[in-house]
């Protein structure tokens, strides 16, 4: 079974750019309710539930899809990637980071965007345009090369066994309570609470994935 991982501070740590109740209900509520029924689609299939979430999607063509009905597929490819997706973005925000990218990691995104700050401006682009529900991600490709793309619902990019660094989390549940419909303000506020340190540690990890 998944359990549920506390954040490594408090709900209102975020605020002013993201406020406690957003963090309560997201945190709470839905990353829960991803958690609960990606329990329940592995009910009989212990052998995959003793692989991590990461693996889990990172082996889904391999593993899940060959093993599993239709239906269980599904739900694991949606709560799994619910679940790990909220893992990873609790992880990245702190309200005590480094707010610049640093070490190896800042060394690859000047390399492939030219700096930090234009990098910024195309994740934040895709962000914005994206329709509908989705994640924005900043990912190592197959050729361990820096992307950026959007994905529809919690569809991984763990699923191209691309290791996702970074995502923004561009459901109307991360922003709606104190944004509204104004998707660009929090994408802005966001940017204030991304820990860069904790994202390079993520792109050490999917150096070596
Ligand atoms: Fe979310």
């Amino acid at each position: 079974m998944y359990t549920l991982p506390a954040l490594n501070y408090a709900y209102e740590a975020l605020e002013p750019h993201i406020d406690g109740l957003t963090m309560h209900i997201h945190h709470d509520k839905h990353h829960q309710t991803y958690l609960d029924k990606l329990n329940t689609a592995l009910t009989n299939y212990p052998d995959l539930a003793a692989l991590s979430a990461e693996d889990l999607l990172w082996h889904f063509a391999d593993r899940v899809q060959l093993k599993t009905p239709i239906d269980i597929a599904t739900a694991i490819k949606n709560h799994g990637g619910g679940f790990e997706h909220h893992n990873l973005f609790w992880e990245i925000m702190s309200p005590n980071g480094s707010r610049e990218a640093v070490g190896d990691l800042s060394a690859a995104i000047n390399a492939r965007f030219n700096s930090f700050a234009d990098f910024k401006i195309q994740l934040i682009d895709v962000a914005t345009k994206h329709f509908g529900s989705g994640w924005a991600w900043l990912v190592l490709n197959e050729k361990k090369e820096l992307a950026i793309y959007s994905l529809p619902n919690q569809d991984s990019p763990l699923l191209s066994k691309h290791y996702p660094i970074m995502g923004i989390d561009v459901w109307e549940h991360a922003y709606y309570l104190k944004y509204q419909n104004r998707r660009p303000e929090y994408l802005e506020a966001i940017w204030q609470v991304l820990d860069w340190q904790k994202i390079e540690e993520r792109y050490q990890l999917g150096l070596k994935k």
